[in-house]
This record gives C-alpha cells, sequence and structure tokens, in this order.
C-alpha cells in the first residue's frame, strides 16, 4: 500500500502550468475587497459586468429552448447551429465549409485543450506567440506538448515576424498558433503577414491554430482576414465562439471550423471524436443560442464604429496611457486590450507581478502583468477597454498617480 503522504499533493503534470491571469494577484484582489475596499478590474476580458448586454434575441431563444434542451446533444454540437456556423464562414469566402467540419464546445477554452490534446504527444512542438493568451501556452504544457514561443515585434505593431518564426520550426513541430484580433496586444495582422504564416505552414506540413475569437471586434474599418480563406492545401483549425462578439461569456459557448486537407487528417478527427464523445456535448442552452446570435442585425457592429462604446473606450485608454510620462503603448485595432510598456529607464521593473500588486494595493486598480502572456520582459502590463470612458479615465489617471510616486521614489521599487 502506497504510505500515507502529509498532503493531498497535485500532479507533476501540473507543474510547469501557469495561469496568472487568474491567479494571486486576483487572490489579492478578493482579500482587498473583503477588508471592504472597491476594486476596479481592467484585468479580465468580461463584457456583461461592464454593462455590454447580450443581444435580446440571444437571450429570448434559450429562454424558449431550454425546455428542449435538458438532455445531452449530440457530441459533435446540435445541427442548427453547426448549419449557422457553416453559412457563416460561407459568406466569409469559404464556400464548402459544412456543418460535418464544425464542432461545438463549452467556449473555445474547453476546444484548444481537446484540439491540443488529441494531437500532441510528448515532446511535440506548437509554435504559440510572445506575448500570448496563455491558455494556449499552459493546454500545449499538460496536453504533453512543448510551446515554442514566437516574439511579436512591438516596434512594428505588434505583428509577428515569419523569418523569426520559421527559424523555431524543427521536426518535432506540429502547429503554429495565431491569435487575431491578438489578446493582449489588440493587434490585427495584415493579409501579407498572414499569407506568410500560412506559407510557412504549408512548407513544414503544420497545423494552423487560428484563434479568431476576436474577430468582430475591429476598428478605424482594418481588414480583418480569416487565415482559414487564405489557404485549401493547410489543415486549419479557427477557433471562435460567443463570449466576446455577442457578450455572454457566461454562457460557455464556442466553437472550431475545421477546412483545408481533412481528407489528411481522418485519423486525428476521430481523436478529437473520442474526446467530444467523452465529455458528452457542450452546454445544449448555450448552443442553441448560436443560430440566434449569428444571423440577423449584428448589435457589435454599432459599438465597434466611432461613438460606439468599444471604438471610444478604446481611444479614451489609449490617449490617457499614451500621456503618461515614460509610457508608450500601440493602438489597438481591435480586441478588447492595451499591452502598455513601460520605459525601464524610468520604471526599473524587476517583478512585474509584484508591481501590478503595489498597484493594487495603492490605487485599488487590477490590471495583468505582462509576464502572465509569457512576455519576455517585466516592462508590459494589460489593461481590458470595456469599462465606461469616465471609468477608464478615472482608472487611468489613478495609474498615472501611482506611476508618479513610482518616479519620484514615493512608491517602493519591485
Ligand atoms: C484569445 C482568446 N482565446 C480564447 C479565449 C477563451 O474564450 P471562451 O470564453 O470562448 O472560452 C479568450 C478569452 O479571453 C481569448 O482572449
Amino acid at each position: 500500500m502506497r504510505p500515507f503522504a502529509e498532503e493531498f499533493v497535485q500532479s507533476p503534470k501540473l507543474a510547469s502550468v501557469r495561469y496568472d491571469v487568474r491567479g494571486p494577484i486576483a487572490q489579492e484582489a478578493a482579500r482587498l475587497e473583503r477588508e471592504g475596499h472597491r476594486i476596479t478590474r481592467l484585468n479580465i476580458g468580461n463584457p456583461a459586468p461592464f454593462g455590454f448586454e447580450a443581444p435580446d434575441s440571444i437571450l429570448q431563444t434559450m429562454i424558449r429552448e431550454l425546455p428542449t434542451a435538458q438532455g445531452y446533444s449530440d457530441s459533435q454540437g446540435i445541427h442548427s447551429a453547426r448549419v449557422a456556423i457553416a453559412q457563416y464562414y460561407q459568406t466569409r469566402g469559404m464556400q464548402d465549409a459544412s456543418p460535418e467540419d464544425v464542432w461545438l464546445g463549452n467556449g473555445v477554452s474547453e476546444l484548444i485543450s481537446m484540439v491540443l490534446t488529441a494531437l500532441l504527444g510528448p515532446g511535440d512542438e506548437v509554435l504559440i506567440p510572445a506575448p500570448d493568451y496563455p491558455l494556449w501556452t499552459g493546454a500545449t504544457k499538460l496536453a504533453g506538448g512543448t510551446p515554442v514561443h514566437y516574439i511579436c515585434d512591438e516596434a512594428n505593431r505588434w505583428w509577428p515576424d515569419p523569418e523569426e518564426i520559421e527559424s523555431k520550426v524543427t521536426d518535432r513541430t506540429r502547429a503554429l498558433v495565431l491569435i487575431n484580433p491578438n489578446n493582449p496586444t489588440g493587434a490585427v495582422y495584415p493579409r501579407e503577414v498572414l499569407e506568410a504564416l500560412v506559407d510557412i505552414c504549408r512548407r513544414h506540413d503544420l497545423m494552423l491554430l487560428a484563434d479568431e475569437i476576436y474577430e468582430n471586434i475591429t476598428f478605424d474599418q482594418v481588414e480583418m482576414v480569416n487565415a482559414c480563406t487564405l489557404s485549401d492545401d493547410v489543415l486549419t483549425v479557427t477557433f471562435s465562439g460567443l463570449s466576446k462578439t455577442w457578450r455572454v461569456a457566461g454562457f460557455r459557448s464556442g466553437w472550431i471550423y475545421i477546412s483545408g486537407p481533412t481528407h489528411r487528417a481522418k485519423n486525428y478527427l476521430e481523436g478529437l471524436a473520442l474526446l467530444m464523445n467523452m465529455r458528452m456535448c457542450a452546454n445544449v442552452p448555450a448552443q442553441h443560442a448560436i443560430q440566434a446570435a449569428l444571423g440577423g442585425h449584428q448589435s457589435i457592429e454599432d459599438l465597434i464604429l466611432p461613438q460606439g462604446r468599444l471604438y471610444e473606450q478604446r481611444n479614451t485608454a489609449h490617449e490617457r496611457l499614451a500621456q503618461i510620462e515614460g509610457v508608450t503603448v500601440e493602438k489597438a485595432d481591435g480586441a478588447l486590450y492595451l499591452f502598455p510598456r513601460l520605459d525601464p529607464e524610468i520604471y526599473p521593473i524587476d517583478d512585474d507581478q509584484q508591481f501590478v500588486i503595489e498597484l493594487l494595493r495603492q490605487q485599488k486598480i487590477l490590471v495583468s502583468h505582462g509576464r502572465a502572456f509569457n512576455w519576455i520582459d517585466s516592462q508590459h502590463f494589460r489593461l481590458v477597454t470595456l469599462p465606461s470612458v469616465e471609468d477608464l479615465e478615472t482608472a487611468i489617471d489613478s495609474i498615472a498617480e501611482f506611476l508618479d510616486g513610482y518616479r519620484s521614489g514615493a512608491v517602493a521599487r519591485v
């Protein structure tokens, strides 16, 4: 019999898995809240708490369908939702998109894990952007793979450099992850860059994993190109869902659309189907929301135009941050975030997590530190641009005050 241990310990599989966006800093915020402080949460891209209501048609459809949504569904997802998603990609140029190519999940998060688990063996490498949405790195490790980060270039609008990516391809590389529009940088990649990435996948026979959950949140008429439209010979898994564009992150509803040479992926798809079967199905009421979401008037379009909340908030946050001494920040072309840089000459930060905790303690503003996104230095943080213009102004003024204190030495250096 195994000897009694002092405590129950976690699996060694978790040893290098991190998800700091909801980690120690969020715990400190919860502690401060228990003490009665009001925290401004600029750390998670969750639209609903900021007054972004879901389109009414989604709620009405779910309420109506609730009585018929009590049982498990097909593990790939209900047919009407998969038809709606196939049609969505047809209107984006994928004429052959069929419901058979669409798989539903409990949010993109679950699908990221399943797609990687079905693909990776020990030591298989996945090219992932730095900074990244950290679930991609964590899920790669949990699936037994090795994340290999390619650096997005802040000096070039946070776009990736195809040459650098290609230099990191080895004979163990299985897939290339693309997050476009990007979290945390807000970059939207131009067609040429995307074509170059698709070409790398083509030449090295990599699977392209395109996380496009922010595809409908872009500003200033920037062109958003769906990576799947750029080839018919690269196996492409496109990830999207209802959490952001349709503002129902809590419903946990997402999908993948698989395109390209699927005839070469029969064995892989059997593995994916096995994992889908093992978790029975995605949340069924939320699957019904998909058809309602994708058809008809798209209210997100009003939010991203001038006068729209997301547009104005992005502008305000960008302008206000850029006015702070020693802060530079790329104006986001899409998504819900800014990823400012603090000049190391002025703010020599050793531990960005501690820096963010100090900001939280002093100003009651919660942001995420750059290293939480697998970024390579400690001079960045991410904030969400979801609060109202007034709340963003107040929050960024508090950040400015904190940085003032840091410059003058009133705030201890970390
Ligand atoms: C780039 C990216 N991918 C995936 C997700 C997860 O989304 P979901 O709510 O569909 O699980 C997020 C959530 O913030 C994200 O930013």
